[in-house]
């Protein structure tokens, strides 16, 4: 069909191929970098559908120069560098990635864990710089799993798979959600408690609530005194959700035993203290980054601009109420 389609940086050939497939004009921004504030507001011009990522922030000055766009599909399953209420009001339908990263990041999580209680990146780093002189009984001792808890921040599908391999490595779980997460309770025994409750009490405390203006710096100072001191902090939602300053602050005073960060307040922008600190491990925001789930993130992404613009309602639309102003619109 005639119609434009803008896809702001390049993604696996399985998305775009589905685009190629059923569009005329699929401009794919081909530099080895994202498009800027700027680019991105002449772009969005003359084009029905845009496939964004997370890193492309669509503020309410990007939106006003989609003319004729009909879906914002965000290459992600998080969407808070969109502004939902202004799409909304656009009429403009907005969708995100669901269920096919969740493995991934469960994974990615888990590495931090195991990183971060093992002093993986330290031990590497010790043993590339010629310092490995032999086994020796007290060499970068870490902290064992088994038997330990794990408090689980946001039970959703991420949370969730994050849980059910907590069997795995005999450890207990904690969770604080709105809603009770029955698989957790029955797969793991997990318990249902409060925020206050899982601070106090867990080893490990990993993080898997979406950004919003309720859960930004939803561990702060405040919080971190609750944990225990010899506790660590896993991150691979998004960056926000952590009053940054307040955590290295706790990491450099031995207020908190590590952490394991995957996301920042300000990607790509990491404090040097962060950088500095033996106690955390550090990846750049690479949660769904496998083969698998990118592909299938790709597809997905690719599929719902296919639905939106063949009339069809996709079912991962994140802003169901434009459903109504669309409604209204066509009668
Ligand atoms: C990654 O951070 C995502 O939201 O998909
Ligand atoms: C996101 O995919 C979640 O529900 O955890």
């Amino acid at each position: 069909k005639d119609y434009t389609i803008l896809v702001t940086r390049q993604i696996p050939e399985a998305g775009l191929e589905i685009l190629k497939k059923n569009f005329k004009n699929v401009i794919v921004n081909t530099k080895n970098r994202n498009l800027t504030h700027n680019e991105l507001i002449k772009k969005v011009k003359g084009v029905d559908a845009i496939l964004c990522l997370l890193s492309d922030k669509i503020d309410s000055e990007v939106i006003s120069n989609m003319d004729r766009c009909k879906v914002i599909s965000n290459y992600a399953v998080g969407f808070n560098n969109i502004d939902i209420d202004e799409a909304t009001k656009h009429g403009i339908i907005v969708t995100n990635t669901p269920g096919v990263l969740t493995d991934a990041t469960a994974d990615l999580t888990w590495a931090l864990i195991l990183a971060v209680t093992r002093r993986i990146v330290e031990a590497d780093k010790f043993l590339r710089k010629g310092k490995f002189k032999g086994w020796a009984p007290t060499l970068l001792l870490g902290t064992e799993l088994a038997g330990k808890t794990l408090g689980i921040i946001g039970a959703g599908r991420i949370g969730t798979a994050v849980g059910l391999r907590a069997k795995g490595f005999k450890m207990k779980v904690l969770y604080f959600n709105t809603n009770r997460n029955e698989t957790l309770e029955e797969e793991v025994g997990a318990k249902k408690v409060s925020f206050e409750t899982l601070l106090k009490n867990s080893d490990i405390i990993t993080i898997h609530v979406p950004l919003t203006p309720k859960t930004k710096h939803l561990i702060g100072e405040k919080e971190i005194k609750l944990m225990k001191k010899t506790s660590y902090l896993i991150n691979t939602s998004r960056g926000e959700v952590i009053d940054e300053k307040a955590l290295i602050k706790a990491l450099k005073s031995g207020r908190i035993a590590g952490a394991g960060l995957d996301v920042f307040e300000q990607e790509p922008f990491v404090p040097k203290e962060l950088i500095e600190l033996d106690n955390v491990v550090l990846t750049p925001h690479i949660g769904s980054a496998t083969v698998e789930a990118r592909t299938k993130m790709a597809i997905m992404a690719a599929e719902s601009i296919v639905k939106v613009l063949s009339g069809k309602i996709p079912a991962n639309v994140v802003n169901s109420e434009v459903l109504k102003v669309i409604k209204l619109k066509t009668c």
